[in-house]
């Protein structure tokens, strides 16, 4: 083991942040071919961040102590503003597993099942709106309807007004989020104006209808024959018998808009950006889901997350001076587990570069070398839900229409918010309407 110096790496902490915006896939790439798979990189708040491509390392982290591995201390920095205090996202520890225990059972991949069946017909409707011969970007699209998805089987909502308020009022907020999730310094009240305040008034306009959501259900006397996550969330009891407080509850539905709408919708723009400029993927897609058997559909839903990872790197402040990769990092240094870098090895993915959902095919993806959710006990919660929403937002798509890349070079990967996002936001042309009526929907198998 080396004695406490970090890994090396590049030296110049804003150059890296530009790199990292422009592309953040190639310019990863780019360091770990300099510097292998374990280097540090100076980020302007973050102080030098240790990078990890090592599955061998990275099971280490998941598996380690959460005392010595803190995950909510590094979430915390730029989206504690957005999700709020009591969210699980910014927990560590017990009160971390506090929260976890209660969402985790909610979003359980059987219990989500149920919801296929709204995914399928909100997809219909609105691939319905969209026009024939006209090129449009998919990712708006599929915000919206991600968007949709969630206040419906989270939040219970299904009044046409509501549903209309959260749509206006949540991409508002997402746009003035920006700056001040990757920008500290800018979180001041400085006068009306100023982002902060702008910021602060977007989340209190989203936080009055959640809080509205909430006593709306607390009053409701159908509350226990209700399906939605909310519902169940009310009824849900910590250990120690008390129930959700309305705050905690306010924070956990915020952590949902803000982790489960963005990162799905982007997920399912590239599925379709991969797909369409792959023709013996899509042809294979078209004749599998014809015949009515999904395993295509998810290796394909698995081969975009593992070649367009959405959030490319999770992070972890490690607590005590512990040993990563042969590197002995001291007390409070941030390691990144790279996901992007860890999908984009040549020895564990031959020719990483290529679309190919059947790396997948009948085959589990590997615990610690397929990591779009993360892992340990902080892996995603919504994963499950998320399968569920490709898999089904995807069939529902190419069931009813037929679609081409508006331009067949790639879109390049660019940063947009948390998320690594396709450049021209999956620019397509409908081509056609097959007007073929959805089969009834079967459970998804979700990789885990
Ligand atoms: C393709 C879509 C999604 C991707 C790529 C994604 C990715 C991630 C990642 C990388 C993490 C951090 C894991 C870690 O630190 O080890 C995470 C955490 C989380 N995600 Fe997702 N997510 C997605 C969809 C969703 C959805 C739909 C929901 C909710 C409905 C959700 C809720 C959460 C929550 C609550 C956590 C915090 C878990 C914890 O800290 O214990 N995510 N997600």
């Amino acid at each position: 083991m080396t004695a406490s110096a970090l890994p090396p790496g590049p030296r110049f902490a804003l150059l890296q942040a530009a790199g990292y915006m422009r592309n953040p896939l190639s310019y990863l790439e780019g360091l770990q071919r300099r510097w292998g798979n374990v280097f540090s990189v100076p980020y302007p708040t973050f102080g030098r961040l240790v990078y990890v491509a090592e599955p061998d390392a990275i099971e280490k982290i998941f598996k380690g102590d959460p005392a010595d591995y803190h995950a909510g201390e590094g979430n915390a920095g730029p989206l504690e503003p957005l999700m709020g205090s009591r969210s699980v996202f910014v927990l560590d520890e017990a009160e971390h597993m506090r929260e976890r225990k209660l969402l985790l059972p909610r979003f359980h991949g059987k219990r989500i099942e149920r919801y296929a069946e709204v995914m399928a017909d909100l997809t219909a409707r609105e691939v319905e709106r969209w026009p024939v011969g006209e090129r449009f970007a998919l990712l708006p699209r599929m915000q919206w309807l991600g968007l949709e998805v969630l206040l419906r089987t989270v939040f219970g909502v299904d009044d046409p007004a509501r549903l209309a308020l959260y749509h206006e009022r949540v991409p508002h907020m997402g746009k003035i989020a920006n700056l001040v999730v990757w920008v500290p310094a800018t979180r001041r009240d400085l006068g009306r104006f100023s982002p902060w305040a702008r910021f602060v008034r977007a989340r209190a306009a989203v936080h009055e209808l959640i809080y509205d959501e909430i006593d709306r259900a607390r009053r409701d006397p159908a509350l226990e024959e209700r399906q939605d996550i909310l519902a169940l969330l009310l009824q849900a009891r910590h250990d120690d018998g008390s129930p959700m407080s309305r705050d905690e509850l306010r924070d956990e539905l915020m952590t949902v808009i803000a982790a489960g709408h963005e990162t799905t919708a982007t997920a399912l723009s590239w599925l379709f950006e991969r797909t369409l400029r792959h023709p013996q993927v899509e042809e294979r897609l078209r004749a599998e889901i014809e015949a009515g058997d999904d395993a295509y559909i998810d290796a394909t839903a698995t081969e975009t997350l593992r070649s367009r990872p959405i959030v490319t790197d999770i992070i972890r402040r490690v607590k005590r001076d512990v040993e990563v990769a042969g590197w002995k990092l001291p007390a409070e240094t941030f390691t990144i587990p790279s996901i992007a870098l860890v999908h984009l090895r040549e020895d564990i993915y031959p020719e990483p570069h290529a679309f190919r959902p059947e790396r997948f095919l009948g085959v589990k993806p590997g615990t610690y070398t397929w990591l779009p959710f993360g892992g340990g006990v902080r892996r995603c919660i919504g994963a499950p839900f998320a399968m569920l929403e490709l898999r089904t937002i995807a069939r529902t798509v190419f069931e009813n229409v037929r679609l081409r890349a508006a331009d067949q070079r790639p879109e390049t990967p660019r940063a947009r918010h948390v998320t690594i996002a396709p450049a021209r936001g999956a620019e397509v042309v409908l081509e056609e309407r097959l007007r073929r009526r959805s089969r009834p929907l079967a459970a998804a198998a979700t990789p885990s």
